[in-house]
């Protein structure tokens, strides 16, 4: 690592389409997270004082998704998709005054590492290409090398037989000296086969200008880019494998990996055990300990330790679950905050709630939230017990070791250690059910 500043510019203007999609090719998801998303994240390793993304093709939606994702990044528009280089172009405004090192990502190639990133961004260089060697160099540009370092990129539409023959190829992804680059870049012609502006004649141009470049290479998996559906389906697989492979090595019991479904930022602490055809969606964090049963499906919320969840459960963003929370089959939360040791055992709704410590929720209880414009808050006190099929109707307060009776429709607060019942008075009338059931029989047997 060197302290030089870095700044980070991912292109994500394409419209993709050979995905055959009316979403732009970046938004489309792997590992629960839009694709740029995942060059983002390895982004952040480098620190980086700037972020520009590079918007074109659905700018709306990316803009939205990028703010989201990465709430520091900027967009750039490139409202015709001329090159990769008069996309970098578009991104140099954003980076006025910025001095150090400046790294070229695509937002379609989800798999480059840190690691890789940081050899790139720490490389003493002027310029330096991110290359790979691969046994079928295909159409990606051909890297040519001599005694100094990189020579020049020769695209595959500009190449001759001989340079064809080179494996050694590029990635797309490029380190380069802020400076330098806004002084290079607005040289890059375009002419060429494709009649484009290409960032790859930056190492040329650098080279004729005295300066250094060289190449710096990784497995080729790592520059797997995404062009089609097959290749996403084949992303998310691979994807999936390698998400497994690391939870098992960190210490997590997964009962059957291959059911098993990540996110880009799920975290599972050590010991906690998840059983078969679970699926994480974004923003999941499990804390050692917990068990997550089969068959439940988990996005944006916390699961503290000793929890237990499932089977068939579903927990959505804004659940937090506090310590030895037990979460029963066929119940769904929503923005509710459970305090330690609440018990909800089965087929319960609580949405935009808060649960006191070690309160019992009867089965069938449901937070009636939505009044079908606004969302209101259920709040339940500690120690509290709530009857089977208790309808909260909120805004509504239980208090503290308060009750409710079963089938109660609850519209008022409930002070602490009281006990409300809001049902009608049950009617017991003797041996009417047998004069009935005899009455319909005769009328069937007439
Ligand atoms: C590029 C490289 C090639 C390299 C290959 C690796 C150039 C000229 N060629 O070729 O050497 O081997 O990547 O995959 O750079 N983009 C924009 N605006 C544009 C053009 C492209 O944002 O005007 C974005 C695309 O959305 C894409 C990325 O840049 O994410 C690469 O563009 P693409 O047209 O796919 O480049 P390749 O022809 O694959
Ligand atoms: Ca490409």
């Amino acid at each position: 690592m060197t302290d030089n500043p870095a700044a980070l510019i991912v292109l994500a203007a394409g419209q993709g389409s050979r995905m055959q999609s009316d979403l732009p090719k970046v938004l489309h998801r792997l590992g629960g997270v839009p694709l740029v998303g995942h060059a983002l994240a390895a982004g952040r390793a480098l620190d980086p004082e700037r972020i520009v993304v590079v918007a074109g093709h659905g700018a709306d939606a990316v803009r939205k998704a990028v703010a989201r994702l990465e709430p520091d990044a900027v967009i750039a528009l490139q409202t015709e998709q001329l090159g990769t280089g008069h996309a970098v172009l578009q991104a140099i405004p954003h980076l006025d005054g910025f001095e150090g090192r400046v790294i070229v990502l695509y937002g379609d190639t989800p798999f480059i590492g840190e690691d890789t990133l940081l050899a790139l961004s720490s490389h003493t260089a002027d310029v330096v290409v991110l290359g790979f060697e691969t046994q079928d160099p295909g159409r990606y540009g051909r890297l040519v090398t001599g005694p100094d370092g990189l020579e020049k990129i020769v695209e595959f539409k500009d190449a001759d037989e001989a340079t064809r023959a080179i494996r050694l190829v590029n990635s797309g992804v490029l380190a380069a000296d802020a400076a330098l680059l806004r002084d290079l870049l607005p040289q890059i012609g375009n002419d060429n086969a494709s009649g484009e502006y290409y960032l790859t004649d930056i190492p040329a141009l650098a080279r004729a200008s005295g300066r250094r470049v060289e190449v710096v290479t990784c497995d080729e998996a790592e520059t797997l880019g995404i062009n089609t559906r097959a290749e996403l389906a084949a992303a998310e697989a691979a994807f999936q494998t390698r998400a497994r492979a690391l939870a098992l090595e960190d210490g997590v019991t997964l009962s059957d990996p291959a059911t098993v479904w990540f996110a880009l930022d799920t975290v599972i602490g050590r010991d906690a055990i998840i059983g078969q055809n679970v699926v994480f969606g974004p923003g999941v964090t499990i804390e050692s300990g917990a068990e997550i049963l089969p068959f439940c499906h988990l996005e944006g919320c916390h699961i503290s330790a000793g929890a237990t969840v499932g089977p068939f459960a579903r927990l959505r963003p804004g659940a937090e679950l506090g310590g030895d929370v037990h979460v029963g089959n066929f119940v769904e939360i929503k923005n509710s905050v459970l305090d330690e040791g609440v018990k909800v055992g089965h087929l319960t709704y609580l949405g935009d709630a808060h649960i006191g410590e070690r309160t019992n929720i009867g089965a069938g209880t449901v937070t009636c939230n939505y009044d079908g414009v606004f969302k209101h808050k259920t709040e339940i006190g500690a120690d509290a017990f709530i009857g089977s099929d208790t309808m909260l109707v909120a805004p509504v307060r239980v208090g503290a070791r308060a009750m409710t009776g079963s089938g109660s429709v609850i519209t008022e607060d409930i002070p602490d250690d009281a006990m409300a019942i809001a049902r009608s008075r049950q009617v017991t009338k003797p041996g009417l059910a047998a004069r009935l059931m005899q009455a319909l029989r005769q009328k069937k047997g007439k």
